[in-house]
């Protein structure tokens, strides 16, 4: 740097530092989440997610009615089923809320990309991501078949991007495999490549009724420690097929993100979790930090790191704080 250099000449009024702002987000790299259940009528706070609801299909079909969801990137759909099993029957029924709320919503909202959440946790009994064998243990091969099945029913209802969140191996090639031979080599898979056994998923948990019954996630999602492990995940994930990765959670993993923008040229999404948002709404509803401020610059700090879409709760809140 030259002994003249003066960092704060670029700085010094609005519409200079305006010239020199290096990133931004917009509205089309967002994606908003969606927690659909069964009946109707339903619009259902959940207590450690404020402003955030459970919907039945009818009352989710009249939100998506506001311009809002015309300006942003899509949204992503969870299912939360009013009957579970041992094996997760409902996620891929025909019938089953998403495959539901997938047809609806196209046949609605034609334009609308939808994205639909593939996993087996709030489907099943014991909570688990996959296949619980009689030892307690996980079993990954036997997950895949209802994995594939999954991926089918959603793509026949109309899901535009498969994200499968189980981090089971080998599930993107067996989606690919199986969305192909029925008929949907234009789905998109948008895996969670680089999802980490965190902490944050909390209020989540309690959205989606998926918690656990027994153990944890650890025998599938990645160590918060481990940066080279969750490379390896993503490398895996590009190498069978996926067309967006993503890291999740977001805060947290902003290094990850980065070396994942680094390293692989595909695509890159970032989840901004339940856990997050919930200590942004906290802290804003107690007047402890400018909420829109903040969130602006979680945005900005996801943009910076790499990310090219955003899964965020707050996706709203920033369309309302410039539009009203
Ligand atoms: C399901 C799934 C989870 C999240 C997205 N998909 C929870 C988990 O793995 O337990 C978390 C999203 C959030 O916290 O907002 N496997």
């Amino acid at each position: 740097m030259s002994l003249n250099t003066r960092l704060r000449r670029i700085r010094q009024t609005q519409s200079i530092r305006e010239l020199f702002q290096e990133n931004d987000w917009n509205y089309k790299d967002l994606i908003m989440p969606f927690f659909v259940v069964e009946g109707t009528g339903i619009k259902e706070t959940i207590p450690s997610l404020p402003g955030i609801y459970r919907y039945s299909i009818d009352c989710l079909l009249k939100e998506l009615e506001q311009p809002f969801y015309q300006e942003i990137g899509g949204i992503l759909l969870f299912g939360v089923p009013s009957v579970k099993d041992l094996q997760g029957t409902a996620a891929w029924s025909k019938e089953g809320i998403i495959q539901q709320a997938c047809r609806q919503i196209k046949s609605q909202f034609p334009e609308l990309v939808i994205i639909t959440d593939l996993c087996l946790c709030s489907y099943t009994t014991h909570g688990h991501c996959g296949i619980v064998t009689g030892d307690g243990k996980v079993d990954n091969d036997q997950t895949l078949e209802l994995l594939g099945r999954i991926a089918l029913a959603q793509a026949e209802a109309g899901s535009d991007i498969i994200a499968p969140s189980d981090m089971m191996d080998g599930r993107v090639a067996k989606i690919r495999t199986e969305l192909d031979q029925g008929g949907f080599a234009d789905r998109l898979i948008l895996s969670y490549a680089a999802k980490f056994a965190s902490s944050f998923y909390g209020p989540f948990r309690e959205a989606a009724d998926s918690t656990p019954q027994f153990g944890d996630r650890r025998s599938y999602q990645l160590p918060p420690a481990n940066r080279r492990e969750a490379l390896r995940e993503m490398a895996a994930d590009v190498n069978e097929g996926a067309d967006i990765i993503m890291v999740k959670p977001g805060l947290p993993y902003l290094d990850i993100l980065r070396e994942a923008r680094d390293q692989f040229k595909l695509p890159l999404a970032v989840y901004n979790v339940s856990g997050e948002y919930a200590m942004v709404k906290a802290a804003a509803i107690n007047g402890w930090i400018n909420e829109e401020q903040v969130v602006c610059e979680i945005m900005t700090g996801f943009k910076r790191a790499g990310a090219d879409l955003i899964i965020t709760y707050h996706a709203k809140d920033l369309y309302n704080w410039r539009n009203q």
